[in-house]
Formats: C-alpha cells, structure tokens, sequence
C-alpha cells in the first residue's frame, strides 16, 4: 500500500481521472445552492442534482473533484475513532457517460494500481445490491469484479440499508450501490460481513448507480439518464494508507490535535480519558473554520445556529481540559495553516479568527455561570426530566443551545422536556414580537416611523440584491436598523461594482414610485416556503409573512409602513466588506 499525504491523495485522484477524460471540477460551497431541504453539502453528488437529473453540465459528461462537505447527524459519535463533522470527499461521475463496468474497473486500477493506491487485492472486500421490488440484485456489478480477479468469496450481496444512496435530501436521485471495503484484523464472528461495524471491514469507496429518481410519494422512477457517482472519504482513505488507527492520527489532523493538546496543558495524544474531548474540540474548530470561509456566521437560524452550537460545543470540552478560552482561536489558525494552499476561501484569516474569536467570547461571558445553573438545577431536581423552561432559561440567559443542555442532562443519566422547551421558546418570540411592536406604536413616533421606513426598505434591497446580482443564493445575514439607517448583511464572495450598486439603488427606488401596498399574512412555515418566502425561523410554527405586492415575500415580525410610496428616496451609502464572504450595506432614505 502505498503511503500518501492528503496533498498527494488529492493530487493523484486528480491526475488519475483526468487520465480518464474527465474534468476537474473545484469544490462547490457548503452552502447547498438549489436544496431547501438541507443545511450543508453532505456529498461530492449533491451540487450536481441538476445534472444527474439531466441537465447539460458545462464541463461535459465526466468530472471529478474533491468536495467539501458536513453531516452533523452523527455529532454524538465524533471522538471515536472515524466519525468527523466535516470532511473532504474524492469524487467522479458519468452523467449519462459510462455505467457499472467502467466505473468498477476505474475503482479497481485506483485501489490496486501500482501507480495508485497500492493496495493488495484480497485485502479487499466487496458489497453488491441483493436486489428487492424497485431495483433487481445486481449479478452485473458482481460479475465485474470477477473478471477484475476480486474471488467470489470476497462479494457480499446486501440489502437497500447497506447497498443502496441517496437522495441527500427527501426527493432526488439516488440507486444501487456497489461498496469496497479494507479488510483489518479479525472478524468479530462467522457472520461477520460489510453491514457489521466491528471495525473489520472498513469502507472505502461507494460507487452509486443513479438511475433513479425518489419522488414526494416515495416511489423510485427511473431517471432519463443513467449516472455514475462515487464518492471516497479522503480522512478514513488516508487513515487506510497511512496504516493509522484513526482519522485523527492522519496527517491532515496531527497539528490541531498537537495544537489541542499543548493549550490542554501536555496531555498526550494517546490519553484515554482525554482523547475523545480533544478529537470534538479539534474536530468542531475545522469545520467551524470551513464555514466562516463559505460565508456563514454564527446565529439563532439555519446554518448560523449549527455554527454556533459546533463552537460552543468545543468551547465545553476544550474548558474541561483546561484550555484557556483565548487558544481557541490559536486551534483555529492551525486549521488555517493545514488547509489554506488548498482552499482560497480560506485566505480571510482575519475575519475568520475574528468570527471565531467573537463567538467563543459571548459564549465565555455567560458558560461559568450557566454550568452552575445547570448544576443547581440538577441538585433540586424531583424526578428525572428538566422542564422546559429551566431549559429555555439556559438557551436565553446563559446561551446554551438546547442540544447542549440535552447532552448534559444525559451525563447525569437526565433527560430534557424537548417540547416544553419549543413552547416556551415561541411564548418567548411572541412577547418580544408584541413588545417590539408596542414600541413602535408607542410614544417614538417620530424614530418609529423612520426605523419602520427603513425595516421595509430593507425588504426591498433584500430582493433588488438576488435580482441586480442575479442569484437567488444571495440572502439576508444580519439587519440592524437605527433612525439614521439601515445595515443590511449578505452573502455575497465580490466587492459589488459601482454599476450593481446603482441599479441596487433604481430598482428599489422604482417600487417605491410604484406604490407597492404592503400585507401581511400569517401562516404555517410550510405554506411560507412554499411561497419562496426568506428569512425563516427554526423554531417557529406559525410565522408573518410580509408582501411587498408582486415584489417581495419575506417572513418579518414587523412592523411596516402601509405602502412604499411612504419612502421617499432610497441611497446606498456604503458596500463594504464584512466578514469572510458577507457583505454589508449601509443605506438611508432621503
Ligand atoms: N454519494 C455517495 C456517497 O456519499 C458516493 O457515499
């Protein structure tokens, strides 16, 4: 087998599928672009939806790149020896190219090639498709191994649970998959097989056959073209070749785990008691750092929130190992320096320090305390669950997200009122939503109406940006409105160019002369998306949604003025840069 770094490992897949005519592709943003349903990239595939459905892609019919992506649905397992946040997958495609026999000998020369991976062919083991109603079992795939010199005994026919992928999100193409394992020490039993998480099988490569389409309905229609989609884990691949124990003692992690280590005060890295908080703590700041790079800031909603909770979450365990809150930024540089010749958006490592550095402060102020919340709640507590409203206590005053409360309460054998929790949380919006509006309709008329003016302007540059900029990904990352003006902050990777900012301008100045009424609308969050309305909260069933007639839809608590003709004239006064990725405009009404 041979030994590579993650910088050759990336190299030589490259080269490889370029050998084989396809072109490679840079990795798409975190940020899913066309997928409402999910908050990350969880797959090579998922950018490329509109393709395997049979869209034309630009750069042909075969590509392959190395893909940035995130799955927080296993949090609860990372610190064990595999699991991760963020990773970085290897991945090729036919779009309506090649199928199964090209695709499974490309995976064979990779895997076993001298020139590649090296690896020795009965080190291997191979799972097929057993087959069920919507898809036949798949003798072909199998039969090509065959011929390949894979030996029968090595083929494991499994079912839809093992053998079959996607959609990432709830619709979308998915199919049989042919699987390739590493095989490691002994086999736990007789039985032993791929579908057993004994450790004897390591999965390395997925070799999917999207030839079908899942619909709302559940039914799985064929596709008008048949795909190719493989994805191989670049950390679990490099912990195979570099004959590592675990993703964690690969090269791609050594510095930040060394990094953990030295502010933890010298614990070594083979300390059991120990080496499960530093892997969450090293694991959270990297995928913490990847995000701020593709635009996101911690917040209350969406990703922002996932964001918070990861920083929060290493913040926890990097003060049980004693690391001081100021080195966490120190862990991140580190990050920084291990990915930065690879990954452009990272080169802001000053607004991602920053971001970063922020966070974990406003989470500093506040976790001391909230511990000894939890603590004295835990002692007067009668029987075995923590209200709601002891839990929305620590989620408002002393910022723990509801998910860390949850994970406490289970180290003490506890759990959490997980619905008591949402209703008092929507008890909460409501009394602010209520108070907020008292506010305006109370004695600052005359600050009132101007911030009221503004708020709605904000509505209106929200969906002049998607439209002057001409994408829809463009969206709302912070607001905040005093009676001078208005700051609105979005995603957006460029300086905006004069001409931009100017139709900006024309364009809201337009639905002001048009005298736009302005309704609103309350509803499930369902029937908001539905109508493309932004700006959703998490928590919220029923939510406002504000019309600005014909032009915008967006949720807001309000209020509004009545019309737009209210505004008078709209003026950008400033397009600056705000933190990696987000811009910031600074706007009045004259
Ligand atoms: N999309 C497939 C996976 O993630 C290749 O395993």
């Amino acid at each position: 087998m041979n030994n590579l770094t993650a910088k050759q490992l990336r190299k030589l897949w490259g080269e490889f599928f370029s050998s084989k005519n396809h072109a490679i592709i840079s990795s798409a943003s975190l940020i899913p672009e066309n997928d409402p349903t999910v908050l990350f990239t969880t797959a090579g595939m998922h950018p490329l939806v509109p393709y395997l459905m049979g869209q034309k892609h630009p750069r042909g019919k075969r590509l392959a790149n190395v893909q940035k992506c995130v799955r927080t649905g296993d949090i609860d397992d990372v610190g064990d020896d595999s699991h991760c946040t963020f990773f970085e997958m290897l991945g090729s495609w036919s779009l309506g190219d090649y199928f199964k026999e090209d695709a499974i000998k490309f995976s064979y020369e990779f895997l076993t090639g001298k020139k590649y991976l090296g690896i020795d062919k009965n080190q291997l083991a191979i799972s097929v498709f057993e087959g069920d109603s919507d898809a036949p079992r798949d003798e072909e795939s199998a039969k090509i191994w065959l011929e390949c010199g894979i030996s029968l005994k090595q083929i494991y026919y499994l079912p839809k649970k093992n053998n079959w992928w996607g959609p990432p999100g709830l619709t979308g193409p998915c199919g049989p998959d042919t699987e390739m394992f590493i095989i490691r020490g002994e086999k736990c039993s007789s039985e032993c097989s791929p579908a057993c998480d004994c450790g004897h099988f390591l999965e390395i490569w997925n070799d999917v056959f999207m030839q079908y389409n899942k619909t709302s309905e559940g039914k799985f229609e064929p596709l008008s073209q048949k795909n190719v989609d493989t994805g191989m884990g670049l950390e679990r691949t490099l912990c195979i070749i570099q004959g590592k124990k675990s993703v964690y003692e690969t090269d791609v992690f050594v510095p930040i785990m060394h990094a953990v280590s030295t502010f933890a005060g010298g614990h070594t890295l083979d300390d059991k008691s120990v080496v499960r908080s530093m892997r969450i703590v090293a694991d959270h700041i990297r995928t913490a750092v990847f995000m701020i790079g593709d635009g996101v800031i911690p917040s209350n909603v969406d990703q922002g929130y996932i964001l918070r909770r990861l920083i929060r979450r290493a913040s926890r365990f990097a003060k049980q190992l004693g690391v001081d809150f100021s080195n966490i930024k120190e862990i991140a540089k580190v990050v920084l320096k291990v990915y930065n010749d690879d990954y452009s958006e990272l080169k802001n490592e000053t607004l991602i320090i920053s971001e970063i550095e922020k966070e974990v402060q406003k989470f500093e102020k506040t976790l001391t305390k909230g511990l000894s919340e939890f603590e004295k709640l835990c002692s007067y507590l009668a029987g075995e669950t923590i209200s709601g409203k002891a839990a929305f206590k620590l989620y408002d005053t002393y910022g723990f997200p509801i998910e860390m409360t949850q994970e406490l309460a289970h180290e003490k054998g506890l759990k959490v009122n997980e619905e008591a929790f949402h209703a008092a949380f929507r008890e909460h919006q409501k009394l602010s939503q209520a108070g907020a509006e008292q506010k305006f309709k109370g004695g600052l008329a005359d600050d009132g109406e101007t911030v009221i003016k503004l708020h709605t302007a904000t509505h209106l540059l929200h969906k002049a940006l998607k439209v002057v900029l001409n994408d829809d990904t463009v969206s709302q990352k912070g607001s905040n409105i005093t009676s001078e003006r208005l700051r609105f902050d979005f995603n957006f990777s460029r300086p905006m160019t004069e001409e931009e900012i100017r139709k900006t301008e024309d364009l809201v100045n337009e639905q002001i002369k048009k005298s736009l009424p302005v309704t609103k609308k309350e509803m499930t969050v369902d029937e908001a998306k539905k109508l493309g309305a932004v700006g959703l909260f998490k928590y919220d069933e029923k939510v406002l949604v504000y019309f600005i007639d014909g032009f915008s839809t967006e949720f807001c608590g309000g209020p509004h003025v009545q019309n737009t003709s209210e505004l008078g004239t709209f003026r950008i006064q400033k397009e600056q840069s705000s933190s990696a990725g987000i811009r910031r405009i600074k706007a009045i009404l004259e």
